[in-house]
């Protein structure tokens, strides 16, 4: 790597409110056609630059899925056992990639009460036969229409109620969408099984997931059509454990996330991992420094994580003074990197204004976590506050000591984590409604900021300021941020 480039000194000390930038001349005629694609992790692009925090009040499988569907990222949190991570990322995977690669199969002499519990646990519209157990030959499908209202058949077998192969629409494993598409319009069908030669089960397309895959074309998907997914792992204990399991599942990317990633610690866990898994896509965090930055460069990671106690649930900075201004943090990353790593800027957003900002001076994406909490899709429950009568979620720092307890291992371990004094802390969020909406505004609001930065897309409006920032941004004086943002 060149000399680093110093930090610019109008950035030192400074954050999100420090700046507003100069509008530039636009060549946009509608900010819907501003394209905002950048790169989370190197090797995997996101239509939309927003990743979810790993934590386990922000990004469980539900919120994951959401995301990859809106064409964002989610990281799933490290809170629960190793089984649980794992199976979550397989949630995620096998839901609306067009083909259903491993459908959920129950063979003739089976009952209803079976299918009916099945189908509520894998959340399936419909249930293929297998003619006998494990033979994985079509024998027919049970939908939700061939189920009776009345429960006085749960003790038949389902090939009472199936509609049996011979009335079936079936292609090959080859078949592509366009095809798939017509054949179940003309035979009126929601539900296409895909099967070999021998008759034997390769896998299921349904009319829903066609048509999701149809009109969300943006969706963060993987070479086979399934939506993408990153899990969190430690640097110690069963980190390396963690990562197998989730890529036994075909996790996406992984990172290895702690509080202070410039740490001996991180390297030897990030060579061990590199030995191990030498081509899967790491992000590595969170550091906070130019050095720290160019040294997970330098160990080859795929992207740095960068904030240290910008977030609404971190007591970090309050507990021990170390931290740097979430601005000036991913400015001296880019320049520390010299913008050849794509940096993730973590924590401190507020508003959306502050996810272009972040861009601008440096970072791919923005992680967020108090702004997903309040969601449907963020883990936990909607409860109301009985003074204010106003709905709200519970949002937590993943070291406060709630997070802690609920966590994973075993007693002891459980009540050493408990033992170190909390750096996070809970708070409540209001409740939003569906992320789809939070992310359809951020949406809007960043491709209006292109468009005032004069381009048509984010990725040329990241080059231009970050290259040269002093040309772009103002520095806000304590009258000029009352104008701004005092409302
Ligand atoms: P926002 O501001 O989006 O921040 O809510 C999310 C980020 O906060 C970090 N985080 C923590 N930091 N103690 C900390 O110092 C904690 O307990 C804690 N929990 C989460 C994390 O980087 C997350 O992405």
């Amino acid at each position: 790597m060149n000399a680093m480039r110093e930090l610019e000194a109008f950035f030192a000390g400074r954050t999100f409110d420090d700046f507003l930038f100069r509008p530039q001349h636009s060549p946009v005629s509608h900010r819907r056609h501003v394209d905002l694609s950048m790169t989370a992790v190197r090797g995997l692009d996101v239509a939309l630059p927003i990743v979810g925090a790993n934590m386990d009040t922000v990004v469980g499988e539900e919120m994951a899925k959401t995301l990859a569907l809106e064409g964002a990222l989610g990281f799933l949190h490290r809170s629960g056992t190793i089984a649980e991570q794992a199976a979550r990322v397989r949630y995620v995977k096998t839901r609306h990639s067009y083909v259903i690669e491993h459908p959920v199969v129950l063979d003739r002499t089976a009952l209803m009460s079976q299918a009916r519990a099945l189908m509520q646990r894998h959340h399936a519209g419909g249930i293929l036969i297998e003619e006998t157990r494990g033979s994985g030959l079509l024998a027919g499908i049970l939908s939700h229409r061939d189920m009776p209202l009345h429960r006085n058949a749960e003790s038949q077998p389902v090939a009472d109620f199936m509609t049996p192969r011979a009335r079936l629409a079936t292609r090959p494993p080859s078949v592509n969408i366009d095809e798939a598409e017509r054949v179940m319009f003309e035979h009126r069908v929601e539900k296409l099984p895909l099967i070999d030669e021998q008759n034997r089960i390769r896998g299921l397309i349904t009319m829903r997931d066609l048509k999701l895959y149809k009109q969300k074309p943006y969706s963060s998907k993987d070479g086979r059509g399934r939506l993408r997914v990153g899990g969190a792992i430690g640097a110690v204990g069963d980190y390396m454990e963690r990562a197998e399991a989730m890529l036994a599942e075909e996790v996406d990317c992984l990172l290895l996330d702690v509080a202070h990633a410039d740490a001996d610690s991180v390297e030897q866990a990030i060579k061990a991992f590199r030995a191990k898994f030498r081509a899967v896509p790491l992000a590595v965090g969170n550091v906070a420094t130019a050095e720290g930055a160019r040294w997970l460069a330098s160990l080859g990671v795929d992207a740095v994580k960068v904030g240290v106690g910008p977030g609404r649930g971190c007591r970090t900075r309050l507990e021990t003074g170390a931290g740097v201004p979430q601005l000036q943090a991913v400015r001296e990353a880019w320049l520390g990197t010299e913008g050849q790593v794509p940096i993730i800027a973590d924590g401190g957003v507020q508003n959306d204004k502050d996810i272009f900002l972040a861009i601008a001076c440096g970072a791919s994406t923005v992680m967020l976590g108090s702004m997903l909490a309040g969601t449907d899709e963020a883990p936990g429950m909607i409860v109301e506050d009985p003074a204010t009568r106003q709905k709200v979620k519970l949002y937590r720092g993943m070291t406060s000591p709630e997070a802690v307890a609920d966590a994973s291992g075993d007693a002891e371990e459980v009540a050493e984590a408990l033992r170190t004094p909390a750096e996070g802390q809970s708070m409540r969020v209001p409740y939003v409604g569906s992320v789809v909406g939070t992310l359809s505004r951020i949406r809007g609001h960043v491709q209006s900021a292109v468009s005032y930065a004069g381009e048509r897309t984010l990725k040329a409006a990241h080059q231009k300021i970050a290259r040269e920032p002093e040309r772009f941004l103002i520095p806000l004086s304590e009258a000029s941020r009352r104008e701004s943002f005092v409302r």
